[in-house]
Parts: C-alpha cells; structure tokens; sequence
C-alpha cells in the first residue's frame, strides 16, 4: 500500500505512538481489503459507545489513547450511549451509569462531538460524493444510498483511527467500481408505511448477503422510508447501499427477485414475537427521529395522553429534539418521554422492568429480543400511538 512521506512518518512513530497505532489499524485494515492508498474523509462517526454493547474491555484502550493528549482531526460524531439524562440516569444502576460516564469523558478528551446519535446526517448533512469514515451501519446506508455520500460500513476502531488520522483506506464502496448493482429487486408488494419498508429491509437483508441492489418499484418514498429500509437491510445483512432512482441501470442483465406482499406479511409476522398486544414499552425513534417525524408524531399525539400502565418513549438527538422543541413539549405534555443520547436498544430495558417493546422499527424488532431480551411487537407509528394513548 503506497504511504506518503508524511504517513510514513506517522507509521513510524515520529508523531507520537497514538498517532502511529492508528496509522497501523488503517494500513492493515488497507492491506487486508486491497488499498492501494489512504484517502482523506470529511467527517467521522464512531459506534460502540454505548457502555451496555461495549463492555469494560475497551475503557483502558481509549482511556490511554484519550491521555496521551491526541485529538480527532476531522469533525467526528459518536453514536447513542446507554441512557438519556433526563429521563434514565437516576432509574439505573449507580455503577453502570458511572463507568458510561468515563466512557462518555474519554471521547471529549479525544474530542468528539457529543452528539449520541445514530443519525448524524441531520445534525451535519455530508456533501454529495464526500467520503466518510463512519460506523453505524444505518447511517451508512443512509450516507450511500440517500445522500451519495462515500463510506464503508466502518468498526468502532477503524472509525476512530480515521477520526484521528482523518484518513481511510481507498477501498469497498469508496471505489466507483464497487457501487454499482449487482441484482434487481422488483417490489411488487404495496408498501403502506414505516414498518414496511422497514420489513422490507430484514427480508432483503437475509436473502441479499452483501450484493449492492436496485430497487425497484419503491412509489415516491419518505427519506425516512428509506431511513427504516436502510437500517433493517443493514441489520439483517452485510449491504452497506443500495440504488433505488437510477431506472438506466436497468439495461443491465442481472438477476432479479421478485418481492411480494406475502414476503412482508411474512416478515412483519416474524418480527413479532409477543404473543399478546400489551407493551410495557413503546418505542419509536430507531434510527432517532428526524424533525419531520418529531413534528408528525406531536400532530398526530394532539390532545392525547399515554396510558398509565405503559411507557412510550421517542428518541432523538440533542440537536433534533431542540430544533423540534414546540413540538416536543406538545409531546411531553401527553405523558410521553423524548429521550436523546440513547434508544431502548442501547439501554438496559431490562434493568427498568420492560419485557415487551413495541415499536416501528424493524431494526429495533430485530435485536431486541437478544440485545434487550424482549418480546416484540412490530407496527405501524399509527398503531403504536393507538396503543400507548388513553381512549
Ligand atoms: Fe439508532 Fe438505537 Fe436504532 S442506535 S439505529 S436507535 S438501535
């Protein structure tokens, strides 16, 4: 892999040995994936922050990196950490609290945003083309496919070794080559909302392995349509993009699949694993919501109230849920939560007594039952908000 002078230098620990171990990351992780050089990247976004996905292992990594006085060269970002100030630190235990904190402290001092979010691109949209180094496999896709930004689905590691050195290895979906379709997916199924698009992207992600798609037949989708596909096909499967406008490339002959309603149905059907309609949890906001559905949900919550024996939780960055604040108090006002820096997914659901989630999220249906030990219930935000309101 060709080095400048200057990276040479950082390889060879003339900049200090934080500098150099993250020169080394990149240049094995190049070597390994067929780099020929280094490119420099605009923003980064750096997952595993949360102390409940991360463990202890990592703290005295980061904490040494954090010591030795480095920083971030390029604006970085972090994803959701394991609860909210307002409405999870004092409903937690003490000692989990205290060591997500110390994370939280050892990615200042490396000087990261604290942003907490998986949607990073509403705080600070990449430019078209931009290449990135970020991590949260949704944001990823999102980057790619919707905003024709450049990243491969980072690791917590690699991202914050690019953070540092600003650069990434030239290779994956930074190279042109690598981003055109490989099949076709005719989506013959009606999609009605969210959920859809959201199971839509569990089933694609299973049958897809890693081969980029066309998508075809989407009918006018929401950006947050395609938020919901994005984070299901990413969780359920290694795409890190897909193409859903771009009918000339249909010339080509690849194979297609058809997906229908049964698929969907099926789907849907197997991301709820409740065998009763009755939530502890309601949850919408994974991937956290933009002001548009923070405006949405206030509008359609209206006069309502949450009911007593239910939770019903709305996540959203910082920088969303302060954008959004008319209707975020019109929100509070019903007895529901805006939580920011963290999801159920992230935070221990369980400590707080929560063993059935409801939500719109395909992704959140997807792990919670192994990340949070939940039961699910996959629906519709109309649904959910039938369910988590009085009357
Ligand atoms: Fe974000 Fe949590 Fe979903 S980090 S993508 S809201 S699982």
């Amino acid at each position: 892999m060709y080095l400048t002078k200057e990276e040479e230098r950082i390889y060879n620990g003339e900049y200090g040995w934080t500098k150099q171990i993250c020169m080394k990351m990149l240049v094995k992780l190049g070597e390994l994936f067929g780099a020929s050089k280094l490119i420099p990247i605009e923003l980064a976004h750096v997952s595993g922050v949360s102390y409940k996905t991360l463990g202890e292992a990592p703290t005295d990594f980061l904490e040494s990196l954090a010591s030795a006085g480095e920083k971030v060269s390029v604006e970085a970002t972090l994803n959701p950490q394991s609860f909210d100030l307002k409405h999870l630190k004092e409903r937690l235990p003490g000692n989990l609290v205290k060591a997500q904190l110390k994370l939280c402290e050892i990615f200042d001092k490396l000087g990261f945003e604290p942003s907490f979010t998986c949607t990073p691109y509403y705080i600070k949209t990449p430019r078209k083309g931009a290449h990135l180094a970020w991590a949260e496999s949704s944001a990823v896709v999102y980057a790619n496919s919707v905003l024709g930004a450049w990243t491969n689905r980072e690791g917590g590691p690699s991202a914050l070794a690019a953070a540092i050195i600003g650069k990434t290895p030239n290779c994956g979906i930074h190279k042109a080559a690598n981003r055109k379709p490989k099949i076709i997916i005719e989506v013959e199924a009606p999609l009605k909302n969210e959920a859809d698009y959201g199971a839509l992207g569990i089933f694609l992600g299973k049958i897809l392995e890693d081969k980029i798609p066309l998508i075809k037949g989407l009918k006018n989708p929401l950006a947050e349509d395609l938020k919901q596909l994005g984070a299901a096909l990413a969780s359920a499967g290694m795409v890190n993009m897909f193409h859903y406008r771009d009918n000339a490339l249909e010339a080509k002959k690849l194979e297609k699949i058809m997906v229908e309603t049964k698929n969907i149905k099926e789907t849907m059907a197997e991301l709820t694993t409740a065998s009763i309609s009755k939530p502890d949890l309601v949850f919408v906001g994974c991937p956290h919501c933009s002001t548009r559905e923070i405006r949405r949900i206030a509008n359609m919550i209206g006069a309502g109230k949450v009911k007593d024996d239910v939770e019903f939780w709305i996540c959203a960055s910082r920088f969303v849920k302060e954008k959004a604040k008319t209707f975020v108090q019109k929100i509070e006002a019903s007895g529901a939560k805006v939580l920011t820096d963290t999801c159920a997914v992230v935070t221990w659901t369980d400590k707080l007594g929560i063993k059935t989630i409801m939500t719109n999220s395909a992704k959140t249906a997807h792990y919670a039952p192994t990340l949070n030990k939940a039961e699910t219930i996959l629906t519709p935000l109309k649904e959910c908000l039938k369910t988590a309101l009085k009357g």
